[in-house]
């Protein structure tokens, strides 16, 4: 028996990147897999990769209409939904002067507002199906402030006390909801971090990217891979008596 063998899986985010491989190692593991994102073409590969446990659905997290549309479709096609991945997340870097007011309600939308009602929207799914498991993201950045970052810090540092709050609240339905905090990985989002670092501390494109990677105390940036495999975890029976944790996932960035 697979771990995740017979489970429905919902991972917003799930076209590219971290959210990809989670939606390959759930898939693997015995999921059917909704890979929910912005991006309709990349989600649709993605969602074909997995072949029959695919299916690709166009959800913007920062819309309830289209979170509430992604669910319905999800739970027409397999009945239901045991697991949600709160992926989704946005990072965008701006000394205090600069931060706008724009850019604060974009980043908050996406990292907060889409984590808490993607939650809402799964919820009663979870509670006819007699439980659930729920993983959001938050990041080393949600573990301690970093200069010229004060947005997308505070999202990730409010993810932290969502899955707390959430974790207290949905006990009693038999729903776990744990949070993973990434260290550096490389995907698409770090070619953003990395030309933005460049600006701000005046480096050349790629510099950023290398010295994080080898300051890690493993030694290397992680891959996509690396923080999938604890999610197949989190999500799985082996970690039923874990809940309202966040979980590093950082080669030993961070310690607590
Ligand atoms: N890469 C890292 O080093 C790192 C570190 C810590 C935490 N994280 C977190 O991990 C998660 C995944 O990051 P990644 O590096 O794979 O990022 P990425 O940019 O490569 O992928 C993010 C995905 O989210 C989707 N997305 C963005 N806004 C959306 C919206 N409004 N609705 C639906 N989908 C939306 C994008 O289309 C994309 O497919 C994010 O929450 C990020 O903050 C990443």
């Amino acid at each position: 028996m697979k771990r995740l063998e017979g489970k429905v899986a919902l991972v917003t985010g799930g076209a590219r990147g971290i959210g990809r491989a989670i939606c390959e190692a759930y898939a693997a593991a015995g999921a059917n897999v909704a890979v929910a994102d912005l991006l309709e073409d990349d989600a649709k590969a993605t969602a074909e990769a997995l072949g029959a446990q695919g299916m690709a659905v166009t959800m913007n997290v920062t819309d309830l209409g289209s979170i509430i549309r992604g669910v319905a479709a999800v739970e027409a096609e397999w009945g239901g939904i045991d697991i949600l991945v709160n992926n989704a997340g946005i990072f965008n870097m701006a000394s205090i002067d600069k931060v706008t007011h724009e850019d604060y309600r974009r980043q908050y939308d996406v990292n907060v507002g889409g984590t808490i009602f993607a939650i809402q929207a799964v919820v009663p799914s979870m509670k006819k199906r007699g439980g659930g498991a729920i993983i959001n993201f938050s990041s080393q950045a949600g573990r301690r402030g970093e200069a010229n970052v004060v947005l997308y810090c505070s999202t990730k540092a409010a993810v932290i006390s969502i899955t707390q709050s959430m974790a207290l609240e949905l006990a009693g339905d038999n729903i776990r909801v744990n949070a993973v905090a990434p260290g550096v990985i490389d995907t698409p989002m770090w070619d953003v971090v990395d030309a933005q670092f460049a600006e701000y501390e005046n480096k050349p494109k790629g510099q950023k990217k290398r010295e994080v990677g080898e300051a890690v105390p493993l030694g290397r940036m992680g891959a996509p891979a690396d923080v999938a495999d604890p999610c197949v975890f989190l999500a799985s029976d082996d970690a039923r008596y874990i809940t309202a944790q966040t979980l590093n996932v950082d080669g030993g960035n961070w310690m607590s």
